[in-house]
């Protein structure tokens, strides 16, 4: 299968690129490697995939790996010409869309970066979707849609109409774009709600590298709401294999059943203790924290628990790694990348 991956750079983007060139699908990468977090961390994983920083360094040069099922391309999902001349070149029959601008927080200080990336950028592939004739769009988008929802677990059944972030907005948007598209131009539209991911390779602005980080430092780590926030923690490698379930799974039967546009959660099934988490992490690094006891931060919410009961239906998705297990991982890479012993 010929697959797009936009934000091949970013973190689930670079596992989903690795897990499907194991599966033996051609696979185009793009990103614009932005500054948002260590632009190092992101040509670290390009690395990975065999594309090296100095040609991936250059807009719009397409840059072949060592892997010869993959090439890099650094684009801006903004740029519409770039967007449509790369679709009509390579004729995806898959596009997965994991770039975008990521973060609740920073969304309050820098609303215009969420608008470019996961609106402009958005509509830009959509509409090379619909005129290439991609058959399935699968993108993310995020458990913060449930804004307020209280309800627990989260369903997608419930009503997401109040989101409390430009963030959450942004991802309810896209939902909302793609059943348009699904329905006016007859391609398979899937949204994939993630929960808290984590792992290794994970993102520096994100809780599991932000404890590490201070645990490891011996500086006070930020524990907003005085510790009383639970997350459906949900480990990077469960989640690449169900993106990778629906990027292989059939369209054709969604066409019959009148079932082409589709949002599921991802997550792991189970809310856990943001201070059981923490205690992982200090187990493994073998110190303990510094906890500066902090409130609620705007645009946030307490807890977040996915019902993955649709996509384990229709998907045979399988999150089968517990917490205990995934910070394991995640501290044994991060000890590796940052060259402690
Ligand atoms: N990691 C999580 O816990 C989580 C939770 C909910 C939703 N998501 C969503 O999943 C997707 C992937 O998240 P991630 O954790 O890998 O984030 P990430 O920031 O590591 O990856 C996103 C990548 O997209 C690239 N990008 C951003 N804007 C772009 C643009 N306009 N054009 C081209 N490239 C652009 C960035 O450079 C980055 O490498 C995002 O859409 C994010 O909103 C992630």
């Amino acid at each position: 299968m010929k697959i797009l991956v936009t934000g091949a750079a970013g973190f689930i983007g670079y596992h989903l690129s690795e897990l499907l060139l194991s599966r033996d699908h051609q696979v185009v990468g793009i990103d614009n490697i932005n500054d948002y977090y260590d632009v190092n961390l992101k040509y670290a994983r390009l690395n990975q995939l065999g594309v090296d920083k100095e040609t991936a360094a250059v807009f719009g040069q397409e840059t072949t790996s060592q892997s010869k099922n993959f090439k890099f391309i650094r684009i801006n999902l903004e740029d519409r010409e770039a967007i449509n001349q790369l679709f009509q070149q390579e004729q995806f029959q898959v596009v997965c869309n994991l770039a975008a601008q990521a973060g609740v927080r920073y969304s309050i200080e820098n609303p215009h970066a969420y608008v470019d990336s996961n609106i402009v950028g958005y509509v830009n592939l959509l509409e090379a979707c619909r005129h290439t004739k991609v058959e399935h769009l699968v993108y993310a988008s995020s458990s913060s849609v449930y804004g307020l929802n209280s309800k627990i677990p989260f369903s997608t059944k419930d009503t997401v109409d109040t989101p409390i972030s430009l963030y959450a907005a942004s991802k309810k948007s896209n939902e909302l774009m793609a059943h348009t598209y699904s329905h006016l131009f007859g391609f398979a539209t899937t949204g994939l709600r993630f929960f808290t991911v984590y792992g290794p390779w994970g993102r520096p602005d994100m809780a599991a590298y932000l404890f590490a980080e201070g645990i490891r430092k011996e500086e006070p780590i930020k524990v907003f709401n005085h510790g009383k926030m639970e997350r459906d923690f949900t480990y990077v490698g469960d989640i690449v294999q169900g993106v990778m379930r629906i990027i292989e799974g059939e369209v054709a039967t969604r066409k019959e059943k009148n079932e082409l546009y589709k949002v599921y959660n991802i997550g792991n099934n189970n809310s856990v203790k943001l201070s059981d988490y923490i205690e992982n992490i200090e187990k493994n690094l073998g110190k303990k924290a510094q906890k500066n006891m902090m409130d609620m931060q705007p645009g946030d919410v307490a807890k977040t628990w996915a019902d993955v009961t649709e996509l384990i239906e229709d998907y045979g998705y399988s999150p089968n790694t517990t917490v205990e297990e995934g910070v394991k991982k995640f501290i044994d890479w991060y000890k590796i990348y940052n060259n402690l012993k």
